[in-house]
């Protein structure tokens, strides 16, 4: 059987008007601007209104998305949404995504691979193309963190926020495809960071209430190392893959965890920070939906242009890692 190639056809991205800043988190834990802007780079991050869920950020994402792709809802085939904060433990976000969105009763469901869950769906909707068994499917990266971050956790609380960013995805007519593309998981790391209680395991009671268990827990000095090399493992594993050297990127978008994780991670794969792409600075880390903001952001600034070869990379929870290239 001949494969289908697949091309994303229109980008989109939406994050919350409100800006919490560092100054303002200097107001809610024993941290400041200094030590968040150097040990992490993080500036400020935008927090999701309380009557906003990962569903309305991934409405306005993905129309923007249809939009740009000049695709209507009719025509979406399958809808998949990353995500490690859904609006509810199920139904699926996807299905309460389609309704809003009017489309047909396609097929829809949740991803949950934390911060790589936007390239396991690109990964995973690319392969419904290229059977030929979907025509057009709408992939969603959408993240309200702040609804499981503890407010009282200086480790954590200045690190995530809320954004979500959407992708079309069409076979494609010309050059533009994915080259190459690895995913990987190591579940001896799925205690590094977690959301302990709310699950089968520690269903929610007064007590995980109490003992802030419904909140992400996050070891972070032991990620950050694992992220480093696992990172770099994952661009050589995508390189040697598509045949293609660091010299041949023209665009490196990671994700968006530690400005000093992804100084490493170019710096042991010889990247340039030129060509990266950087948006931790406004958006802190947006899981899933970090690295579809950040493309969504790049290709509306121009900084992308047919032909050229964008490489993404990945690393979260599970822990979960990949790395995509593709030809634009
Ligand atoms: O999205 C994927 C999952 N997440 C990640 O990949 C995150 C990876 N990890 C990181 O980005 C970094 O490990 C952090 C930014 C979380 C922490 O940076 P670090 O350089 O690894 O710091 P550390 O955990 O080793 O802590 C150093 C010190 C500690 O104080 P002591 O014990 O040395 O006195 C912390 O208590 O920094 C302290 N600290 C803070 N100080 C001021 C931790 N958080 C803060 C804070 N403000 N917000």
């Amino acid at each position: 059987m001949k494969l289908i190639e697949t091309q994303i056809t229109g980008t989109g991205s939406y994050v919350p008007r409100r800006i919490l800043t560092n100054a303002d988190l200097e107001n809610m834990v024993d941290t400041s601007d200094e030590w968040i802007r150097a040990r992490t780079g993080i500036k400020e991050r935008r927090i999701a209104d309380k009557n906003e869920a990962a569903s309305d950020l991934a409405y306005k994402a993905s129309i923007k998305a249809m939009e740009a792709a000049k695709v209507t809802s009719e025509e979406l085939d399958m809808i998949i949404v990353a995500t490690i904060t859904p609006d509810m433990i199920f139904p699926a976000t996807a299905c309460i995504l389609q309704e809003k969105l009017g489309a047909r009763k396609i097929v829809g469901f949740d991803l949950e691979a934390a911060c790589s869950g936007f390239l396991y769906a690109l990964s995973i909707g690319s392969q419904f193309i290229a059977t030929g068994m979907y025509n057009t499917i709408l992939i969603v990266a959408a993240e309200t963190l702040s609804r499981i971050t503890d407010w009282k956790d200086r480790n954590t609380c200045v690190l995530f926020a809320d954004g979500a960013g959407a992708a079309i995805l069409r076979p494609s007519h010309g050059s533009s495809r994915i080259i190459s593309s690895y995913l990987g998981a190591d579940g001896s790391g799925a205690d590094l960071v977690k959301v302990p209680a709310g699950g089968s395991r520690l269903p929610a009671s007064i007590e995980t209430v109490k003992n802030r268990q419904h909140y992400m827990k996050m070891k972070g000095n032991e990620l950050f190392k694992k992220a480093v090399k696992m990172m770099a493992q994952t661009i050589e594993i995508s390189l040697d893959k598509g045949n293609l050297t660091t010299n041949d990127i023209n665009l490196f978008i990671p994700h968006q965890a530690n400005i000093r994780i992804i100084k490493a991670v170019t710096k042991r794969v010889g990247l340039s920070m030129d060509k990266t792409w950087i948006n931790l600075d406004r958006y802190g880390n947006l899981s899933a939906a970090s690295i579809a903001v950040a493309l969504d952001e790049a290709i509306r600034k121009k900084r992308i242009k047919r032909g050229d070869k964008i490489l993404f990379t990945t690393f979260g929870g599970g822990i979960t890692c990949g790395s995509i290239l593709l030809e634009w």
